[in-house]
């Protein structure tokens, strides 16, 4: 959510600052800015309200500086317009802050600013940081210092990197709560709040921890913390690999990732199953089979699609472990002053690692003294670093702001500790292998799916113009009928409302109409018949129904049908899912959509 880049180098700054921004822009898409500074003096700034290749636009090309910083914003305290875009300068334009996060006492310190003269100019929390740290940096302070003093005064949470005209050769960065990462290169220096904009420069980077601070320089950098103490940093090695950042010839991000899926499923099973003992190996856990057998409950915890993913996984848990499991949304649960008990597992789900609610609810499960696992995406995040323990999905970096291949790995992660559960306790080895082996048989399976794209875009065609659709799955298939609506909704905004099967006789059914279709979850399991009875009460009141099945209904009872391999039940929704994924795309395509941005979204949502 939002997208900080800065430079410092013997190079001018803006290249990399527009071409960073363009690559974080996933993360907030309303408008975006860029400062620099040189030995000229003076700060140069443009800030549009727009997209990054707006501002490139309005960029000049004598618009060059040796340090920069640039923003990509999506919107928390004002609309978002030309002044509300960020970088954000002081009243003597000495001082350009950007900054990702927010500032919880920013009235009071606006307040306490313009009594001592400072002049508002728009209407974020942010621009209090630049007249705050101005006001800091008065004649002989070192820029580190006025932004640590100033720092020391705010409430709330940043990530920030400032830029000081008459101290160019250095930016000043913080983290409290929202990533910043440095980038190391030969003889210059990078800045960002992800990866994603540093890897084609260098692969050499260092991620501030909470409440550290960084001056950075062209020739290196210093890290100390909120009370000045230095702290030594070793630099790690980005492992993901660039062409992860681009489109990679598909049209969108999207279509891409969905298409990753057979290679992030192998990536997320990779040296984890365990053949002999019919059981998967997680060494990321940090929990002995003793622990895990005093283990009574399981409550998993994520957002949006996160918490989906979650469903499925507690689903898989209690089948093949028998151990409770439920899962809720980590942005309720941390509002409910929740009872954390000993002898549950807390499982906090999250692709990239920093959604504030569920690093919230974490730390609010920790502070009561439970145990909390990471089921994430990103290597080193806040989440995951949060956590007592976990697993990684390796499913590599995940740029379209809806979630896909995130979620199938995480399902797949959640299939491995299920497992891992089942052997632990009753799952028979016999039936451990039959599920190591659907495991395995994923990637295939995923593969025979997408290649039905072209006939999916058809149906999605057909479809999209739908005043609305209904999805609907009964017991395994209705968290696939709530990810299949909510993927659709966010991409496309046709409006979709996920039912329980079984409910629909308790109201829904009398929204159907040949306006509503139904796309119909109807996997060939033991609840096949209670599936097709409820397929021909739809089409008694002439809804249209598209089913997602294992075997083709008979034509009375759906319009349509996308076959779907079959793979074990417990592991069914998984490949459920993915023809919905595509559904939604091809939908959101069909409606000319933004596919990779859809409206008033970003990925990763740092505020509460
Ligand atoms: C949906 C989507 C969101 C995220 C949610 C949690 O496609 O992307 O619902 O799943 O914001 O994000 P993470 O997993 O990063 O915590």
């Amino acid at each position: 959510m939002c997208g900080i880049v800065a430079y410092i180098g013997p190079k001018d700054a803006t290249p990399f600052l527009l071409e960073g921004l363009a690559r974080l822009e996933y993360r907030g898409y309303d408008s975006a800015g860029v400062a620099v500074a040189g030995r000229t003096g003076g700060i140069k700034l443009r800030k549009v309200k727009g997209r990054v290749a707006d501002l490139a636009a309005a960029v000049p090309a004598r618009f060059k500086g040796t340090t920069g910083i640039g923003h990509t914003r999506w919107a928390t305290h004002g609309v978002p317009s030309d002044e509300n875009a960020h970088p954000h300068l002081d009243n003597a334009e000495r001082i350009a802050v950007v900054h990702n996060g927010i500032i919880e006492n920013a009235d009071e310190l606006r307040a306490r600013l313009s009594a001592e003269g400072a002049i508002f100019r728009s209407e974020t929390d942010t621009e209090v940081l630049s007249h705050l740290i101005a006001a800091h940096a008065t004649e002989g302070v070192e820029l580190e210092e006025a932004v640590r003093a100033a720092l020391g005064k705010v409430v709330g949470t940043y990530g920030i990197a400032v830029l000081d005209a008459e101290q160019p050769d250095r930016i000043v960065v913080a983290r409290n709560g929202s990533p910043i990462v440095l980038g190391i290169g030969e003889k210059e220096m990078f800045a960002a709040s992800d990866v994603s904009a540093l890897v084609r420069y260098t692969r050499q980077v260092v991620h501030l921890e909470d409440g550290e601070l960084a001056v950075v320089r062209a020739d290196g950098f210093r890290t100390f913390t909120e009370d000045a103490r230095t702290t030594h940093r070793q630099p790690s090695t980005v492992d993901w690999e660039i062409d992860s950042y681009d489109t990679g010839g598909f049209e969108h991000f999207l279509l891409k990732e969905i298409n990753e899926q057979p290679g992030s499923v192998e990536r997320t099973l990779g040296g984890r199953l365990d053949e002999r003992f019919a059981t998967a190996h997680l060494g990321g856990l940090n929990l002995d089979a003793r622990e895990l057998r005093e283990i009574r409950r399981v409550k998993i915890l994520g957002c949006g699609s996160a918490y989906y993913a979650g469903e499925m996984g507690a689903q898989l848990i209690e089948e093949l472990s028998r151990i409770p499991a439920h899962s809720e949304p980590a942005s309720e649960f941390r509002y409910r002053n929740p009872v954390i008990e000993a002898d549950t597992l807390y499982v906090a789900v999250s692709q990239s690692g920093e959604t504030y609610d569920t690093l919230a609810a974490v730390q609010e499960i920790k502070r009561k003294g439970g145990r909390v696992l990471g089921v994430v995406n990103t290597v080193g995040s806040a989440i995951a670093r949060e956590c007592d323990g976990g697993i990684y999905l390796h499913a590599g970096p995940e740029i379209s702001v809806a979630s896909t291949k995130a979620f199938t790995s995480t399902v797949v992660a959640f299939a491995l500790l299920a497992l891992h559960f089942g052997r632990i306790h009753d799952l028979s080895p016999a039936d451990g292998r039959r599920i190591v082996s659907a495991l395995k048989a994923l990637p295939d399976q995923i593969r025979e799916v997408l290649d039905q794209s072209d006939a999916i875009a058809e149906l999605a065609a057909e479809y999209a113009k739908s005043a609305g659709m209904m999805f609907i799955g009964r017991v395994r298939g209705f968290p696939v009928a709530r990810e299949g609506a909510q993927k659709l909704k966010e991409i496309s905004y046709v409006h979709a409302e996920a039912y329980p099967a079984s409910e629909l006789k308790h109201g829904p059914l009398a929204l159907i109409s040949p306006e509503l279709p139904t796309v119909a979850l109807v996997p060939d399991d033991e609840l096949l018949d209670k599936n097709l009875t409820t397929l021909g009460e739809i089409k008694a009141r002439s809804g249209r129904v598209i089913a997602v099945a294992h075997r083709r209904p008979e034509e009375k009872l759906a319009d349509h049908c996308i076959l779907v391999p079959k793979s074990e039940p417990e592991l069914d929704p998984l490949l459920l899912n993915i023809p919905l994924q595509l559904l939604a795309y091809h939908a959101a395509v069909a409606l000319g959509r933004d596919v990779d941005k859809p409206r008033n979204l970003a990925k990763s949502v740092t505020v509460e």
